[in-house]
């Protein structure tokens, strides 16, 4: 089918040619970093495993960094939120936390808020259930540098409350920006506050987790947060995440 006039179809298009002409060696293009991408070994560990092999699958096309006409670039959302004062996290935060990772990156994940270690670094994901999440990515053959990692709101709601509507409503524009930005080929939604913000309705983390839905025509996989998982680590709920991120590994492979 062709992309039409819809910017995000047309981008997506354009990524996949530079990695197919990549692929052939064209050597006006950078070289992707590691292994091509289905050259990496088909992940067989659960999570509480390391990877068979060091060796990890990049997962970001070797293209520009700059975007599409019509698509904004990730900076200029970040100089757009500024010292963001639009909702009332800005009195508590210590500083924002925009998200992080390649901005060419096949899968996003997106998750609640910023804890008090994102808070203080200014960085998504890097406490324990940051470790956690690492080790996640790592074990379905990726690297935390390729994918793109962000949360809902980007500053931490006071002792680590979830945010409120309002709060979300607030932010969820730079989010779907972010998301818009990146032309992701999956989101992964970590817990149910980030699945519920991107479907747009509360949903049953336990029932729809490992279920595929879309957001705005993008493959959408919702799994539990790496929170929840250190809170409750027990074999079936680690091989419910190990499964659903094997199958977003399988999509965007395949695709
Ligand atoms: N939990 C989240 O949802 N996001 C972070 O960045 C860290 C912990």
């Amino acid at each position: 089918m062709s992309a039409g006039g819809d910017p995000r179809a047309l981008i997506r298009g354009l990524k996949q040619t530079l990695r197919e002409l990549a692929a052939e060696g064209l050597d006006t293009l950078p070289r992707p970093p590691a292994l091509p991408i289905d050259a990496s070994p088909a992940p067989t560990a659960p999570l509480d495993r390391a990877p068979e092999t060091g060796a990890t699958a990049p997962i970001a096309a070797p293209v520009a960094t700059t975007s599409a006409p019509g698509i904004e670039t990730l900076e200029a959302i970040r100089t757009d939120l500024g010292d963001c004062r639009r909702c009332g996290l800005c009195e508590t935060r210590k500083q924002l936390v925009f998200g992080e990772g390649s901005p060419q990156a096949s899968v996003v994940f997106v998750g609640e808020g910023p804890g008090a270690d994102e808070d203080r670094t200014g960085r998504p994901f890097v406490g324990r259930a940051g470790q956690l999440l690492d080790k996640m990515i790592e074990a379905v053959g990726w690297r935390r540098e390729d994918v793109y990692i962000c949360n809902v709101v980007k500053c931490r709601p006071p002792g680590n409350r979830n945010p409120e509507q309002q709060e979300i409503s607030t932010c969820r524009p730079f989010l779907d920006r972010q998301l818009r930005a990146i032309a992701p080929r999956a989101i992964v939604t970590l817990g149910k506050p980030a699945a519920a913000t991107l479907l747009g309705r509360s949903i049953a983390i336990t029932r729809e987790r490992g279920t595929w839905r879309e957001w705005e025509g993008v493959p959408l996989m919702p799994t539990f947060h790496p929170a929840y998982l250190l809170r409750s680590y027990t074999r079936e709920n680690r091989q419910a995440v190990w499964d659903d991120l094997r199958a977003v590994r399988a999509r965007i492979d395949g695709s």
